[in-house]
Order: structure tokens, then C-alpha cells, then sequence
């Protein structure tokens, strides 16, 4: 039977182990052996008990948990040529040549990465006698299938990534959370939200919690914002608000490329409009938690895809990213997504907003 691996890489985000289960159960059903790959990309350097047979029954109870149960690692070794070639090791002694991998840009890159170089590390392997030729030539190609797993709902090409829903759900109760208590006192809060590049989440929770500013990345204010924001805030007051909220997304800017940052915002309001602001960072209570009823069976239905994927797939000359765009699972070159990803703050930082934000939402679906 075909021999799969499934690991959770970077920051954890709620529904990876939905994805986790429907990619392990999904596998086991089309008579795959299945096994998990525990702390990410250094799990696999590692090998020993880290890879791990995983069986129906330890998919069981992860559905509405939040974090990844499988654990996850920024690995720094992975990133080496001589950490993939343990990891190729561990993997092919192991017979397993198809993997999967939810994880956000840096993690699919690495995977594409291997996949590309497979050939060689099996050559090298069998040069250096750690593996037998004939192991080597049993497993010529790695199949792999991609799923982003971020709050960020970063992945250009698609609509939403793993966890984002979660995380926005969670925004919007401490939101509503502290709209209560600023409105009896007549305050003034500044939220940070996660996002890194990304101002999805600060954008659509300032939206859906009724915020009267916010700053993201994608659209940095022109100068004396200050001002502006301020004479925004007074006049909400003026109208008969009792609360202030602006939400500023961590990776806020201006439009020289400065950060904007929440204790900025805070102070400026306080010096402008002489108040007594208040500063509520987030922080990583928007990643952890339950994940949301969206977050449970997009990702289940995405693990399904990306096993059937990584089980069909030939060997290819180009890997996979599977994500979620209008109501369809869809399938776009990882290199591509990746890459296009990481042009979207590149155009930012020089000022060609529109051109940032078209290309956010292009599609170039397989
Ligand atoms: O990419 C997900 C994310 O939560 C970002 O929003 C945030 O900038 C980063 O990870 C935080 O990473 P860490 O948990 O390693 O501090």
C-alpha cells in the first residue's frame, strides 16, 4: 500500500487538526498506511518516535480542538540541504513517499523545495551507501499536496486559509468584550490584531465589531492621518458614542514603509484628544482556542482533497497548493502562490496599492 505522512508546520492555527484527521482517515479509508509526522519539519529531521504510524483511533477526539495535536516547530535545520537529506532518510527507510503538509508560505516553500530536490537526496543518499540503490530507485519521486494552514488569510489565490475564521471570531468577542467596559467609561481602546502582512483580520473584525478606524498594511494612510483619525473619533463622541475603537493590524504602516504601531496609535490619541487610551493586544489568544464550525469542515473537506491528491499525484514537475476559492476546492501551483504571496507587500512598499490588491485576488487556479 501507498505510504503517506501528514505534519503541521509554523504558527499553529485552529482547524489543522481537522485537516490532519480528514487527510489521516481519508487515506486509511483508500487503504493507505498513514503516518503523522510529529513537530513539524523537525520531526522529520529527527525521525525515531518522532514519524509515527497513526492509526483511525488517533484521529479521534482532535475535530474541535484548537492548536495542531500533532505539534508543530519553526525548524531551522530543515532549511538545510543537509537537514532535508535526513529527512528524505527518515522518510524513505520508512517507504513513505507521499506527504502533506498544512502550514502558511515558509512551510510550503520548504516542501516544494523537497519535492524538487527528492531525486538528488535519494542519489546522494545511495552514493553515500545510507540508503540501498534499490530503496532508492523504488521511490524516485516524493507526491505532495500543500494546505494552508494561517490566520493570516494570506495565500494569494484563494479566499480563505485554515484558522482565519477562528481568529476572526475571536477578535470580534474581545472586540464586543471591550466595547462593553469602553463604553461605560467613556474610553478609548486601540486593538492590535494579528495578520503579519496581511490586514484581513484587522479589516474585517473592525467591520463586523463596529470599529470606528483601523490601520492596515495594504492601504497605509496618507500623511496627518494622525489628525484625521482623531477628528474621526471626537465626532463619534460629538454624536453621542460613548466608546472609541480602533483596531490596528500588527503589520500597520505608512506609507514611507514605518511601522504604525498600536502603542503609536494609543499615545497619539491620548496627546491629540487628551484622553486616557487604553492599548489591547491580542496577541496569540486569536490562535488558540476552538476552532469555528467553517474552520472544522473546510478544513476536513480540504484534508479529504489533499489526501486524494497526494495519493493520485505522479510524480510531478511542479507541487501543489490546495485552498478554497467561491464555494470550490481549488488547485494552484505552489511556487506560483508563493511567490505571488510574497510580491503582494513588495508592490505596497512601493506604493502600487491597486496593483497589491488585484493581485490578491487574481485567479490563476490550475
Ligand atoms: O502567521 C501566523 C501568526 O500568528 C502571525 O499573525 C503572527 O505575526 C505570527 O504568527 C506570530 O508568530 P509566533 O507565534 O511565532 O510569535
Amino acid at each position: 500500500p501507498a505510504r503517506l505522512a501528514v505534519l503541521t508546520s509554523g504558527g499553529d492555527a485552529q482547524g489543522m487538526n481537522a485537516a490532519v484527521r480528514g487527510v489521516a482517515r481519508t487515506a486509511m479509508s483508500r487503504g493507505a498506511e498513514v503516518f503523522a509526522v510529529y513537530e513539524g519539519y523537525q520531526g522529520l529531521v529527527d525521525g525515531g518516535d518522532a514519524i509515527r504510524r497513526f492509526a483511525w483511533g488517533d484521529a479521534g477526539n482532535i475535530l474541535g480542538r484548537g492548536g495542531t495535536s500533532i505539534g508543530t516547530f519553526r525548524s531551522k535545520e530543515f532549511r538545510t540541504r543537509q537537514g532535508r537529506l535526513k529527512a528524505a532518510k527518515n522518510l524513505v527507510e520508512r517507504g513513505i513517499d507521499r506527504l502533506v503538509v498544512i502550514g502558511g508560505d515558509g512551510s510550503l516553500t520548504g516542501l516544494d523545495a523537497f519535492r524538487a530536490e527528492w531525486p538528488g537526496l535519494m542519489d546522494e543518499l545511495a552514493d553515500a551507501g545510507l540508503i540501498s540503490p534499490e530503496m532508492a530507485a523504488a521511490h524516485p519521486a516524493l507526491m505532495i499536496a500543500g494546505l494552508v494552514g494561517s490566520i493570516d488569510n494570506d495565500l494569494v489565490g484563494t479566499d480563505t486559509t485554515i484558522g482565519a475564521d477562528s481568529a476572526l471570531h475571536r477578535i470580534v468577542d474581545a472586540i464586543d468584550a471591550i466595547t462593553a467596559t469602553a463604553a461605560s467609561h467613556q474610553r478609548c481602546f486601540v486593538i492590535e490584531v494579528m495578520g503579519r502582512h496581511c490586514g484581513y483580520l484587522a479589516l474585517m473584525s473592525a467591520i463586523a465589531g463596529g470599529a470606528d478606524y483601523v490601520l492596515i498594511p495594504e492601504l497605509p494612510p496618507a500623511d496627518g492621518w494622525e489628525e484625521q483619525m482623531c477628528a474621526e473619533l471626537r465626532r463619534g463622541r460629538a454624536a453621542g458614542r460613548r466608546e472609541s475603537i480602533v483596531v490596528v493590524a500588527e503589520g500597520a504602516q505608512d506609507r514611507t514603509g514605518e511601522p504604525i504601531t498600536s502603542e503609536y496609535v494609543r499615545a497619539t490619541i491620548s496627546r491629540i484628544n487628551g484622553e486616557d487610551a487604553r492599548l489591547t493586544n491580542l496577541g496569540h489568544v486569536q490562535r488558540g482556542g476552538k476552532p469555528s464550525a467553517y474552520d472544522r469542515w473546510a478544513s476536513t473537506w480540504l484534508g479529504y482533497s489533499a489526501a486524494l491528491e497526494a495519493l493520485t499525484a505522479g510524480p510531478a514537475t511542479e507541487g501543489v497548493v490546495l485552498g478554497i476559492r467561491g464555494s470550490e476546492i481549488v488547485r494552484l501551483p505552489l511556487a506560483e502562490a508563493v511567490a505571488r504571496t510574497r510580491r503582494v507587500p513588495e508592490l505596497i512598499a512601493a506604493g502600487d496599492y491597486d496593483a497589491a490588491m488585484g493581485l490578491r485576488n487574481e485567479d490563476f487556479t490550475d
